[in-house]
């Protein structure tokens, strides 16, 4: 099939009738990479077979911080839809695949364009900060982006008498205003991953477990927040765990995690925090989770789906994520 040809039938139809069952993925990605100067970024919660293959997998601001400065031709992105979009926005001139383009965000979801910028309007003094869990068309209305490693570092920036809205995360903007003192507007989205833990679960767990530390990412609610020993981010979690003396740790976040922890601490017995609803695997990101070798291998094959943003929509994007690159 000629490629031309071929990324117009993906356009229109998906990958779905491109046979591909005999195909060595490994071998295949490790070719591709090669041939198209092309560097995969994934993040922590991406599956097993894809964080191995990956050359960086990171948090979404190392995955970031990465993205802007590559020199590779193509960056494939296996991760969600707001990281790709965030890599495409700093380094407009490469392309930039997903292996999935469906592979969304709740909380990304839960900041609608129009309500947003309405709420905006209404509070005009204030400065507006953004988890970078957030479309464009969010970015681009907001002053400063921050993701969960910087978010205090963020606020802590902004004078004292300055007043902030916090959006979309409404358990980061909470856990943020006790973290900082700073009494912040906070938009009312949240991530299904993150409050599907059961805090009932987790005590009883721990009860039986009395030497395991919880630990938890600020996207958890409140209650599970506070008997938390830790709360930080992906990258945060991994840190800690690998520092602290504890032996045992139960950990509330996406369970894709486990892979990375688990191979930096093989010694330590790491425990998934359990969900309210045992009939489902709700803590794992059906995002995140679309993402799969095959997918892989084809998007860096046809270099399709690739992100394209609008040149003006990239460049208002742009001044808030720069902020934060500065101020990390
Ligand atoms: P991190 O920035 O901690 O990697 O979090 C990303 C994310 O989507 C958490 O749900
Ligand atoms: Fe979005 Fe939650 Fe999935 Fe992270 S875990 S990508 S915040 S839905």
């Amino acid at each position: 099939m000629q490629l031309k040809q071929a990324k117009k039938e993906i356009q229109t139809k998906g990958f779905l009738d491109i046979p591909t069952s005999k195909i060595d993925y490994i071998k295949e990605i490790n070719r591709l990479r090669k041939e198209k100067n092309a560097v995969i970024l994934a993040h922590y919660y991406q599956i097993p077979e894809i964080q191995d293959i990956a050359d960086l997998v990171g948090d979404s601001l190392s995955l970031a911080q990465e993205a802007a400065k590559t020199d590779a031709d193509m960056i494939v992105f296996a991760g969600v839809h707001f990281m790709a979009e965030t890599a495409k926005i700093l380094n407009p001139s490469k392309t930039v695949v997903l292996p999935d383009l469906n592979a969304g965000c709740s909380l990304a979801d839960s900041a609608p364009k129009e309500e947003f910028e309405a709420f905006v309007k209404a509070h005009p003094d204030h400065i507006v900060v953004s988890y970078v869990n957030t479309s464009a068309d969010i970015k681009a209305l907001t002053d400063i982006v921050c993701t969960s490693s910087n978010a205090k570092k963020i606020i802590d920036s902004i004078p004292k008498d300055k007043p902030i809205i916090f959006a979309p995360d409404r358990n980061l903007g909470d856990w943020l205003i006790r973290q900082t003192g700073r009494d912040m507007l906070l938009w009312d989205g949240a991530c299904l991953v993150h409050e599907a833990f059961s805090i009932d679960k987790i005590l009883a767990l721990h009860r039986e477990n009395p030497n395991a530390e919880i630990i938890a990412h600020p996207e958890s609610q409140r209650h599970l927040l506070k008997v938390a020993k830790y709360v930080g981010s992906t990258s945060g979690l991994l840190n800690y765990v690998k520092e602290s003396p504890a032996k045992e740790f139960i950990v509330a976040t996406e369970v894709g995690i486990l892979h990375k922890m688990q191979q930096l601490v093989p010694e330590k017995v790491l425990i998934p925090a359990p969900v309210e609803d045992s009939t489902c695997s709700c803590s794992e990101c059906e995002f995140m989770k679309m993402n799969t070798m095959r997918k892989l291998y084809l998007c860096m094959q046809y270099e399709q789906p690739a992100i394209e943003i609008d040149e003006k929509l990239r460049l208002k994007a742009l001044k808030s994520i720069e902020r934060m690159l500065e101020i990390s």
